[in-house]
């Protein structure tokens, strides 16, 4: 019983051995430097490469490092008694709702815009806009879009949300299904877009759905980058339907130095950090739910492979 860390784009030391200190007997060993293939019945995982997985014939469990599954879903070929894990952390949920908030709240104050005229010594002052007035439109409501709906609803903001199924919250209008989506997207000035990327979700930030919104409307893209058509972004930026964006995540990340994206002037740029996972909090959650593999109890934060969430 032995457990291999597969990591990409993120570093797996830390990781080892903040885990190697709550398991001292355990082999924990970084991909793909592994002595015993065999001795591995879990993966802790981050965008594992192309199959990777494959030649650890023994892995029941594989523990997404992140709150998203997608990146092992889609890369892995799991065999039937294998169980895919996530992270559901509170402190995810409450970074995701401080960069929000971030972004929405510069955005009506017109912050890049000053800093902009602030390096060209340019005093302007600007018409703002406000919470009371503000419409938030947020797509996903699994554990972090509550949590961002919830709070930015109780910050002042009039909140709706969409999700797969049907949901109740507290001061937030929820729709749900086909005809829901619409019901979000218009009369709407912000749309946060914290959905999980699977084949019904991909591409749903579109020029038919992202015109819906509101006149000078505002996206912020939290989710992946597969969720956006980004020639259909660029189109409703530069005909002014939209006056700007903030995204976190991208199809190829790192962001190509040649993206287009990069040169935007209404386009705000953050290099996948809305919300990382904290290996002090989250480390909790890798060790238990090993220990509940080796003692044949019950996992937690399962995801369905089938509805990939
Ligand atoms: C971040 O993108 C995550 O999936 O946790």
């Amino acid at each position: 019983m032995s457990i291999i860390i597969c990591f990409n784009n993120k570093d797996p030391k830390p990781w080892q051995e903040t885990l190697q200190t709550k398991l001292p007997d355990t082999t924990i060993e970084i991909y793909p430097n592994v002595t015993d293939s065999e001795a591995i019945t879990f993966a802790l995982c981050w965008k594992p490469e192309q199959n990777s997985l494959a030649q650890f014939p023994n892995v029941k469990v594989v523990q997404s490092v992140g709150a998203s599954v997608e990146h092992i879903i889609q890369s892995q070929d799991l065999a039937s008694d294998c169980v895919v894990t996530r992270i559901v952390d509170n402190r995810l949920s409450e970074d995701m709702f401080e960069f929000i908030l971030t972004g929405i709240l510069s955005h009506l104050k017109r912050f890049a815009e000053y800093q902009k005229a602030q390096k060209e010594k340019q005093w302007q002052q600007k018409p703002y806009k406000t919470i009371q007035n503000t419409s938030i439109g947020i797509l996903g409501l699994g554990k972090i879009g509550t949590h961002v709906a919830t709070k930015l609803a109780q910050v002042g903001f009039t909140v709706k949300a969409w999700s797969k199924s049907e949901k109740t919250l507290v001061n937030v209008s929820c729709f749900y299904g086909n005809d829901g989506l619409t019901d979000v997207l218009q009369n709407t000035d912000i749309l946060i877009n914290i959905l999980p990327l699977t084949s019904a979700t991909e591409n749903i930030l579109n020029l038919k759905n992202l015109s819906q919104l509101n006149k000078n409307g505002y996206l912020i893209n939290v989710g992946r980058g597969e969720h956006l058509v980004e020639n259909d972004l660029l189109r409703l930026l530069n005909n002014q339907h939209l006056s700007g964006a903030l995204l976190d995540v991208f199809r190829t990340e790192p962001l190509p130095e040649n993206h287009p994206f990069w040169e935007h002037k209404n386009i705000t740029i953050t290099p996948h950090i809305a919300a990382i996972t904290n290996i002090e909090t989250a480390s909790g959650i890798v060790v238990t739910n090993y220990k509940n593999l080796l003692n044949e109890k019950e996992l937690i934060n399962v995801v369905s492979i089938e509805k990939g969430y």
